[in-house]
């Protein structure tokens, strides 16, 4: 069992988000993730696009976009033009999903979907087909540094089972409220792709936290 780790840069200082990127990289991260928000669509704001294209010179890792705003039909060109190498949305964020989904996948990139821990798991399931990857949140997206929900690890597994059942090759990636004790248990229930904000970047020895992560066996 091996799983891809993602950390967050909402745990980095923004300040010096570079430099941050560069220290995840060389810990061992194998993509970065990177929360966009609105203030509208969660209660919090961070950057733009800007960022990415400006963090997209420092590392050579994949760069995995969160975005949690509204409308994001709005902006999808903006982040493949900064350098996106993943881009996702939320379900509940949009009326358009299969379109946007469409879009980013036209611009070359894997297209995700984000899915709050309110939504049935289901609501995905009629947009598997065009899907690369869905990012089940463990959390109610908005920050970082919060308690797993315990409902995630089913939800994960009932989506496992739907895209076995349909021989699809989408990716599973879990977003909030992991850590060194349940990451195994995440893993296990059928994530590929494990998101890490607070654990690795407030560690002062991210690597053993990525490798711990990445559940080698
Ligand atoms: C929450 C974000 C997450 C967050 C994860 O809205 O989407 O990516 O940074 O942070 P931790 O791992 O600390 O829960
Ligand atoms: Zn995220």
């Amino acid at each position: 069992m091996t799983v891809k780790v993602a950390p967050s840069i909402l745990s980095g200082d923004f300040a010096v988000m570079g430099t941050e990127t560069v220290r995840m990289q060389k810990a061992g991260a194998d993509m970065i993730h990177c929360d966009v928000m609105d203030g509208v669509f969660v209660p919090n704001l961070t950057f733009g696009h800007k960022m990415v294209s400006d963090i997209r010179k420092y590392v050579d890792v994949p760069l995995d976009v969160h975005l949690m705003i509204t409308k994001p039909e709005r902006y999808l060109d903006k982040y493949v033009q900064a350098g996106a190498d993943r881009l996702s949305f939320h379900i509940e964020a949009t009326s358009s999903a299969t379109e946007n989904l469409m879009s980013i996948k036209n611009s070359g990139i894997k297209a995700g979907i984000a899915v709050c821990p309110e939504t049935p798991i289901t609501d995905i399931f009629p947009l598997l087909d065009y899907l690369d990857y869905v990012i089940v949140m463990g959390v109610h997206p908005g920050f970082s540094g919060q308690k797993y929900i315990p409902e995630t690890t089913e939800r994960i597994m009932r989506l496992a089972e739907e895209i076995r059942g349909r021989k699809l090759s989408v990716e599973i990636e879990m977003d909030g409220g992991a850590n060194e004790n349940n990451v195994r248990m995440i893993a296990g229930a059928g994530a590929n792709i494990i998101v890490s904000g607070s654990c690795a970047f407030n560690s002062p020895t991210p690597e053993k936290v990525i490798a711990i992560f990445q559940c080698r066996d």
